[in-house]
């Protein structure tokens, strides 16, 4: 069995680590360089990073097997995730684990902004008594403007209602029927308007970078003031400072920057009413804890299962079923891939229907596991579920998932049907007890086979003695017999020979398979590999 290895770039918590090594060999390495990444990646499967670390395109043009790359946080623009998904790399993040901590974050910078704490201390540790010039103000009553309504947005606007203070928030997604009790969503021009003080929550994306720039703050109260512990970039800083300087804003809080670490000589370092943190949102022992475990547990669930939980690349399988779903991805993969092992001819086009409610909540999940089954065998390159769509396109393999009642005998089911160069050939299978995978239908044959491992699958006449004859062979070749399953025809195919699928213990080699396809009860024969 293949090790697996795991490269941790950033800081990851001892418990995190201490999940990874359970499954994988570990490897820490924190501080590299562009260079320093692309030359190590070769040979792990999993990358994990907090934002010290970034992935570029090239950073990954040696990584052989790389599966998955995780962010241990919640913002992943220090990973090119375009780059990733060309080459079918998992890019994923946690997303929970850290949006209370960071939500406080903002609340204290706010708190801070109001009554002028660190201010205060740099003054008091200067020797001075500045009680007058220091005037606070007080935060009831007042406009919290909540730029963003994610997870991190909502907790701040709901720590905001606690201090009693009005709330309003923009969010281009969110409806106004949708946001959360007591906070009322707004145009992003009245939210500058209105907002005594204005916390930022949107991910750096093409469209939020410069969001807040001059004619934003322009469009500010003058006794406003701007938290930013989302991203550098969002808030203009050099318009942010000129604002400052010329009292257009009242105060400002960044824990984030355009560059980081915030260069010695940066303007931002001089600037008054500006309190500056470095990037602390994250920073709890609590966060820290929750990011690196939810991390660690998402990398081996993927690694392991194929289950690519807060995939930012993938479609989203439900966390709450994500342990029934997961032998249901394996299974479709390799039913499909099993399918083109088996028959040869151009693959044209794919069909999967489902049945049972569990299947019909991973709809595209389970699609995009059977196109990367089935193209991987057809494909130049590694075909994965991140990239499974652009190279269907590019082979010109239609594709589609329908529901629809296929056997009432199960509780869920699922059929991948396709056409390859113009022959129909259909393959159904299910879960037994929530883990193992069961190919229950091949064509015109029942059967109750397992669809993993090495296999070898034969066509042959329904006679005496084949079987036996096969299994000797098998057996001289050195090779050990774990499963041995016969499909039979359905009723209406009795002519129609049989089907042995016999699990073994390595792949069979082509001499060997040259040896049973030379017994006269076979009529053909193949090593399939699950
Ligand atoms: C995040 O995106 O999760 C925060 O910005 C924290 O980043 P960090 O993991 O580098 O502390």
């Amino acid at each position: 069995m293949t090790v697996l290895r795991i490269l941790v770039a950033d800081d990851l918590s001892e418990e995190g680590l201490e999940i990874l090594r359970r499954d994988a060999e570990v490897e820490v390495r924190n501080g590299m360089s562009e260079d320093e990444l692309r030359d190590t990646l070769p040979g792990f499967h999993a990358l994990i990073v907090r934002s010290a670390t970034t992935v570029t395109g090239p950073s990954l043009e040696n990584a052989d097997v790389l599966s998955v790359i995780g962010r241990a946080g919640i913002g992943v623009d220090n990973i090119d995730v375009e780059a990733a998904s060309v080459r079918g790399i998992v890019v994923m993040n946690t997303p929970e684990a850290g949006a209370v901590t960071t939500g406080e974050l903002a609340i204290a910078l706010m708190m801070s902004l109001a009554r002028n704490i660190p201010a205060a201390d740099a003054s008091m540790k200067a020797g001075r008594w500045e009680k007058n010039k220091l005037l606070g103000t007080e935060l009831r009553g007042q406009t919290l403007g909540v730029l963003g309504l994610g997870r991190i947005g909502r907790v701040v606007a709901d720590r905001g209602r606690g201090l009693k203070m009005k709330v309003i928030a923009h969010d281009p997604f969110v409806d106004a029927d949708r946001a959360p009790e007591g906070v009322r969503m707004v145009t992003f021009d009245e939210l500058l308007r209105d907002s005594d003080f204005l916390s930022v929550h949107v991910p750096l994306t093409d469209e939020t970078r410069g969001l807040i720039g001059p004619d934003e703050l322009a469009k500010m109260k003058s006794s406003a003031r701007i938290m930013n512990g989302a991203r550098g970039g969002i808030v203009n800083e050099e318009a942010l400072c000129d604002a400052l300087e010329a009292g257009d804003i009242a105060g400002a809080a960044l824990d984030v920057f355009d560059r980081e670490p915030l260069p010695d000589d940066n303007r931002l370092r001089l600037t008054k009413n500006l309190v500056l943190t470095p990037h602390l949102g994250a920073s709890t022992r609590e966060a820290k804890r929750n990011v690196s475990l939810d991390m660690a547990r998402q990398v081996i669930t993927c690694l392991k299962k194929g289950v690519a939980l807060n995939g930012i690349n993938v479609p989203r399988v439900p966390p709450s079923q994500a342990d029934r779903v997961a032998p249901f991805l394996t299974l479709a993969r390799n039913l499909a891939s099993f399918l083109m092992q088996v028959y040869p001819g151009r693959l044209r086009s794919l069909r999967l229907t489902l049945q049972g409610k569990l299947l019909l909540s991973a709809k595209e999940p389970l699609r995009v596991a059977m196109l990367a089954g089935a193209l991987g065998c057809r494909a130049d390159r590694p075909v994965t579920p991140v990239n499974a769509d652009r190279v269907a396109e590019e082979m010109g393999v239609r594709h589609h998932v329908e529901t629809s009642t296929l056997k009432r005998d199960f509780v869920n089911l699922l059929r991948i049907e396709t056409l390859l160069d113009d022959e129909r050939h259909f393959v159904s299978g299910t879960v037994l007890g929530h883990r193992h995978g069961r190919m229950v239908e091949l064509d015109h044959f029942l059967m109750d086979a397992i669809p993993e491992g090495p296999l070898l699958v034969t066509f042959h006449h329904d006679e005496p003695g084949v079987i036996g004859r096969i299994a000797s062979l098998v057996g001289s070749e050195g090779l050990n017999i774990s499963r041995l399953q016969l499909g039979v025809p359905d009723n209406g195919h009795t002519s129609a020979g049989a089907l042995g699928l016999l699990n073994l213990s390595s792949p069979i080699p082509p001499e060997a398979i040259e040896k049973v396809l030379a017994d006269p009860g076979i009529i053909a024969a193949h090593s399939v590999r699950l």
